[in-house]
């Protein structure tokens, strides 16, 4: 059967996006004019409270070395990884004349199989942990510190444990232990740092002693304040930014952590519960050690401080290397039986047996909990075990918790889910396109089908969709503006949805983002390339997307309104922009670079006897050396644009020579920036063809014909380009090589507007993305709403659309936040390039 649809619906689909949003190509100078539509008296769906919420997992130091608050790396000794000088644990070293080893006999507890036996000469000496890149040092700061000690072969001093800057080691705070006995026993130290003590991360903690004899540790913990004073609890800046997305769930915990490399690695939640140092702690599957500090417990108190309801991921018998057991066998009995416990944990009354557990814990409320997620991405899994897995452990949950709402993870037959959990990690340009994903499907829609972790659209008969990972998936570890607002305008489209897509979460959240410490062989902090929130030891930033969301999640409003947008002049083609020169790893140098019009008059002559700093450089350095431009290193793809960017038809001539590499030249016209050109690739596709070829936002493709071309090390060729409207023709030695017509339409930067109704503010909340290059001058009109202030208040987040922000520049893209006068039910509002808006417009008092 075809899937392909008919014209009508094609039609209707179209109208249907150009309601929604609105693709748009600028005028020649780059001018946009709209008119927003928006009426109030046509609400659209509610959207329901549970829409903004966090998807989380141990990912890139998210909890260990981020949210949970514990600053020791390997405070049991167990994690992989090189052993120090000594045969010290990673991340421990020993300080002064002492020497160390790794004890397994006679441990503090099953869950603590190692200590750290330190034997003493006489004089001062110690261990230090590093840390999670480093210990935070701030001035005035009060630290909690833990730690088993023994003493053996006749050691009876007091411990010290200091803080201790790496520059001159000095030492910002410090206390000391009674003397230690020969028995285990946890000591638990107060450490303040002065007024006077610096800002750093560059610091150690350190446990030290005099004397001789031994000393063994086991279970070694530094805590700073956490948020709220909470014992064991959560990083207070990083909690700070999670309540800034206004979260009501978090889906816990995960993500691939539920499911783990391999079954003895699974989440294994019985094990995450009860007092830290009685946790085993185990290998996650994104390359490291979890001590499970951050377990059950902890979550419920994440949860509880940004009064959000947990979402929670089961265990579904399923784990990462492809291993799983059927429906219907003993250790699938055992992983629903887990459940419901899991389930009875956080929900169950006090005097419940789970309750209790919980309520010993520090929660004698039981939580309100309402969705249970069954698995993760189980369409990994290719055996097509997940249906029977799926139902087994539905029915049960059903049985027991009727009023739950079970979340399926992937396509399912025999029990129908609640909700359907949709994934997408995709481009810019993809997300922009995909606003309308989750509009109503008109009657005669081809079928729903599932991809790659999501559906093709809207469930039907009452399922709905928790998009519960997504991300545009540009720029690392952090994203980018032009991220962000393919982020805002997916939400946006998600919004408008709300009858449908209930609930959705960002993904991944957390990412520790220090470099790799090769001295010490330590690797990055983070594993997944783009992440919503940055933090090292000391610092932290919310990225461009996640002040995106942040303005939507705190501008909501209860209501969707009917919103129109028109944008003209639609569908113009911009043939525009300045020339450039580049090279694909290979060493290539140009030369006597014009430009000129095609009446023949010279528009341009490169200056070649300075430097390159007026060439605006994409993908790596270049310089001029010897009267020729080239790359830096010919090791890259780079290249280089210059010129005038409302150059239209024109002419390019230059010289170009090979001196080294894979493939030969690539000269550039209609070059908008880095991302937007045409370029002819001369000795292309491993130095074999001449073609034209056009990016779009980045997106490449090659177009016209395919010309064979070698080019030769060391000859100077004569280029010349001639570009007409939307085609070029390509001269080597006056030799007409390439002849070639582009009939893609270029960028088409992206407006996408809604708006919702805060009822109880009596409030029009208008958001605009304008992802394009050009502002777009707006017509807005508010219908069905009576008189509105003539003042509003506007939220805009813009800049340059590469632009982050990292842990020293944390607000580089920020929002700004503006009073807007002569408002009124039909107004004129210019929406910056590169920007998200939300404009907050009351109705006037009757
Ligand atoms: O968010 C990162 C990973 O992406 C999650 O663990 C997994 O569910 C998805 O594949």
């Amino acid at each position: 059967m075809s899937t392909r649809p008919s014209p009508r619906l094609l039609h209707r689909r179209l109208l249907a996006s150009v309601i929604a949003c609105a693709f748009i190509a600028t005028g020649a100078r780059g001018q946009v004019t709209a008119t927003l539509d928006v009426d109030v008296s046509k609400p659209g769906p509610v959207i329901p409270d549970t829409f903004f919420g966090l998807m989380t997992e141990e990912i890139n130091y998210s909890y260990d070395g981020g949210l949970y608050a514990e600053l020791i790396q390997n405070r049991t000794f167990q994690d992989p990884g090189p052993r120090g000088a000594g045969g010290t644990p990673i991340h421990w070293s020993v300080v002064g004349p002492g020497k160390v080893t790794v004890d397994d006999a006679g441990p503090v507890n099953p869950a603590l199989p190692l200590s750290l036996r330190l034997e003493l000469t006489g004089a001062e000496a110690g261990v230090a942990n590093d840390g999670f890149w480093g210990i935070p040092v701030r001035p005035d700061t009060t630290y909690a510190v833990t730690f088993y000690a023994k003493a053996s072969d006749g050691f009876a001093p007091p411990i010290t444990a200091s803080i201790r800057t790496d520059a001159g080691d000095a030492i910002v705070a410090k206390a000391q232990t009674e003397q230690v006995t020969g028995a285990w026993r946890k000591y638990t130290l107060t450490l303040k740092t002065g007024r006077d003590a610096p800002a750093t991360a560059k610091a150690r903690f350190v446990l030290s002693a005099s004397g001789t004899g031994s000393v063994s540790f086991s279970y070694v913990s530094l805590f700073p304040p956490t948020y709220r004073g909470a014992p064991n609890g959560l990083r207070p800046d990083l909690m700070e930014l999670l309540a800034g997305l206004k979260p009501k769930f978090v889906r816990f915990p995960g993500g691939n952590y539920v499911e783990g490399n391999r079954f003895s690695d699974r989440y294994n939640w019985k094990q995450m519960i009860g007092p830290p140092d009685q946790r085993p702690g185990h290998m996650g599957c994104w390359g490291y050690r979890s001590s499970d500090g951050m377990g059950v417990p902890e979550f419920l108190l994440w949860c509880k401080q940004l009064d959000a309801e947990p979402v929670l991921g089961v265990f579904a018998g399923y784990v990462l290397n492809g291993d799983h057991f059927k429906a219907g066998t003993p250790e699938m009995a055992l992983y629903t039986r887990e459940a419901l416990e899991q389930i009875e944990y956080i929900a169950g009354p006090a005097d419940s047996e789970w309750g209790r557990r919980r309520a010993a814990e520090g929660f004698p409320e039981p939580f309100k909990l309402r969705y249970v997620e069954i698995g993760n991405e189980d369409w990994f899994d290719r055996s097509g075990s997940y249906d029977g897995r799926f139902a087994q452990m539905a029915k049960a949950i059903r049985e027991r918790y009727p009023h739950l709402q079970i979340i399926a993870s992937a396509p399912v037959k025999s029990f129908k889910p609640d909700l359907y959990d949709d994934h997408f990690y995709r481009s810019a340009r993809q997300f922009l396109q995909m606003t309308s994903h989750y509009d109503p499907r008109p009657a005669g829609a081809p079928q729903l089908t599932f991809h790659a972790g999501s559906w093709s659209g809207r469930q039907p008969d009452g399922v709905k969709t928790f998009v519960g990972e997504w991300a545009t998936q540009e720029g690392s570890p952090t994203p980018t503006l032009n991220a962000a607002l393919a982020d805002a305008a997916f939400l946006l489209g998600m919004e408008r949805n709300a009858d449908a897509v209930t609930m959705q979460a960002y993904a991944p959240l957390l990412a520790n983002v220090n470099p790799p410490d090769p001295a010490k062989g330590y690797p990055k902090g983070w594993q997944w390339h783009t992440n919503l929130i940055g933090y090292d030891a000391l610092r932290s930033f919310g990225s461009p997307s996640y002040h995106a969301q942040a303005m939507l999640a705190q501008n909501k409003g209860d209501v969707v309104l009917t919103t129109k947008l028109d944008v003209s002049p639609p569908g113009t083609v911009a043939r525009q922009g300045a020339i450039g020169v580049g090279a694909w790893r290979t060493l290539s140098e140009y030369t006597d670079i014009t430009v000129s019009a095609p009446a023949g008059q010279q528009l341009f002559a490169a200056d070649l006897s300075k430097d390159a700093s007026a060439w605006s450089v994409t993908g790596g350095d270049w310089k001029i050396q010897d009267g020729a431009i080239r790359p830096a290193a010919g090791d890259r793809e780079s290249w280089a644009i210059i010129g005038d960017p409302t150059w239209t038809d024109y002419t390019i001539r230059l010289r170009a020579r090979k001196l080294a590499g894979r493939e030969g030249f690539l000269v550039l016209w209609h070059a908008v920036d880095g991302d937007n050109y045409h370029w002819w690739n001369v000795g292309g596709w491993d130095n074999s063809l001449a073609r034209a070829e056009v990016s779009d936002g980045g997106d490449r493709h090659s177009y016209g014909p395919r010309a064979p071309f070698k080019v030769e090390v060391g000859r100077w060729y004569d280029v010349r380009v001639e570009v007409t409207g939307r085609r070029m023709r390509g001269f080597i030695d006056d030799k007409l090589v390439t002849d070639s017509a582009c009939d893609r339409a270029p960028a088409a930067p992206a407006v996408v507007a809604t708006a919702t109704l805060d009822k109880a503010t009596q409030t029009v909340i208008v958001k605009v993305v304008n992802a394009g290059r050009f502002p777009v001058d707006a017509a807005v009109n508010v219908r069905g709403a009576g008189r509105l202030d003539s003042t509003a208040r506007a939220v805009v987040l813009a800049g340059p659309p590469k632009a982050v922000n990292t842990v020293d520049e944390p607000r580089k893209v920020a929002p700004q936040e503006e009073v807007v006068q002569g408002v009124s039910t039909a107004f004129r509002r210019t929406f910056p390039p590169h920007s998200l808006t939300v404009l907050r417009i009351k109705q006037a008092q009757r």
